[in-house]
């Protein structure tokens, strides 16, 4: 098992990643003094192959859980579903003392560390990411929210977990499409981060892609240790924690212009990475050969490397009002090289519709 410090100002945390982490799991919650009634959120997928197992576990370590299931997907990040789960804390007679669990994907982790951020102004909270894309990004960092109609993560906090557990085994039975959204994330650390990393992402395709147990430990290791350096020096999103929206840029205007159909968020980010790529290429700051190697990584991995149903004047309008513009400036997340990025905010409008272009079918 490996332990990986997220160092913070206040409450720094581990995440702790190996293969069957019961143990040490009991071992933490029996540390932490929590009260006896606590609270499972999940969702149908996972929680019918996973809630009853986790909540036994909890009781080895003397705690009590109510299992709150919602429907798998992102209509579930609502203020409506947290309301639902505010009542089963009061019912189930939380207290200020009592820990609420999140296992499952991005979905629940947000939704349930935006409960724990709120519920009696904040309770311990514990994130068991079951998805490569929650294990390798949303587990980590304290970012928690629900979605408003208008626009995705609208409402929310910068709320840390106590701990995030990161069985590995849990991958096992996560589908293939799944698998492959998470790869995008971990591509991206590559990127930003670390070259010898991208190598090693570059030369065991095939074991990751079969599950391979020594395989995913390294990659989702490895993402975890750069997310947590990024997050430690700029928790709260002023600066370089922005290098972690690489690709996500196009990706978010991606996914807005498909209405959050097509894609998943990792698939729409692989084709954003593409377009960064190209975009660090039309400014002069890498030559063809590091976008040639980008573009393959993208397709090794099974991601799509251009989105259909996209338009150049739609895709430009969503970057212009993304949330993350501010005052109609784009921080765009470009690449000096594999494993070097920088933010820039002085790329001319018709380089970035050119890029667009090269990702989108017409
Ligand atoms: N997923 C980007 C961040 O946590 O800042």
């Amino acid at each position: 098992m490996e332990k990986i410090r997220v160092s913070l100002p206040i409450n720094s945390y581990d995440i702790l990643i190996g293969h069957h982490i019961e143990q040490h799991i009991i071992d933490s919650i029996k540390a932490a003094k929590l009260s006896h009634e606590s609270l499972i959120v999940t969702d149908s997928n996972v929680g019918k192959l996973y809630a009853d197992k986790f909540k036994a576990l909890l009781k080895e370590a003397e705690l009590s859980a109510e299992v709150h299931i919602i429907p798998a997907g992102e209509e579930s990040k609502s203020l409506k579903e947290a309301e639902k789960i505010y009542t089963r804390a009061i019912e189930a007679g939380l207290d200020r003392h009592s820990a609420i669990f999140a296992l499952g994907g991005g979905v629940v982790g947000d939704l349930a560390g935006f409960i724990a951020a709120t519920y009696m102004r904040g309770v311990p909270f514990y994130q068991i990411p079951t998805s490569l894309l929650a294990q390798v990004d949303s587990s980590v960092g304290g970012k928690v929210a629900v979605d408003h109609h208008l626009g995705k993560n609208l409402i929310g906090a910068f709320y840390q977990p106590k701990e995030v557990w990161i069985d590995l085994s849990y991958l096992k039975t996560l589908p293939k499409r799944e698998l492959y959204t998470g790869l995008g994330e971990v591509i991206k650390y590559g990127i930003i981060e670390d070259k010898d990393f991208f190598d090693y992402l570059d030369d065991h395709a095939d074991d990751v892609l079969s599950y391979n147990d020594e395989a995913l430990f390294h990659i989702v290791k490895r993402s975890c240790e750069i997310k947590a350096d990024v997050v430690g020096q700029d928790e709260h999103d002023n600066g370089i924690r922005g290098i972690l929206n690489f690709g996500h840029t196009m990706g978010h205007a991606i996914e807005k212009e498909t209405n959050f159909a097509r894609y998943n968020h990792g698939e729409a980010v692989a084709i954003g990475t593409i377009g960064a790529a190209h975009l660090s290429h039309e400014l002069g700051m890498i030559d063809d050969y590091t976008v040639h190697r980008v573009v393959k990584a993208i397709e090794k991995y099974h991601l799509p490397q251009r989105a259909e149903g996209c338009t150049v004047d739609g895709m430009m309008h969503d970057i212009l009002h993304d949330k993350k513009t501010v005052n109609g400036i784009v921080h765009w997340v470009l690449m000096n090289g594999i494993g070097n990025v920088i933010i820039r905010d002085d790329v001319p409008d018709d380089a970035v519709k050119k890029c667009i272009s090269k990702i989108i079918t017409k």
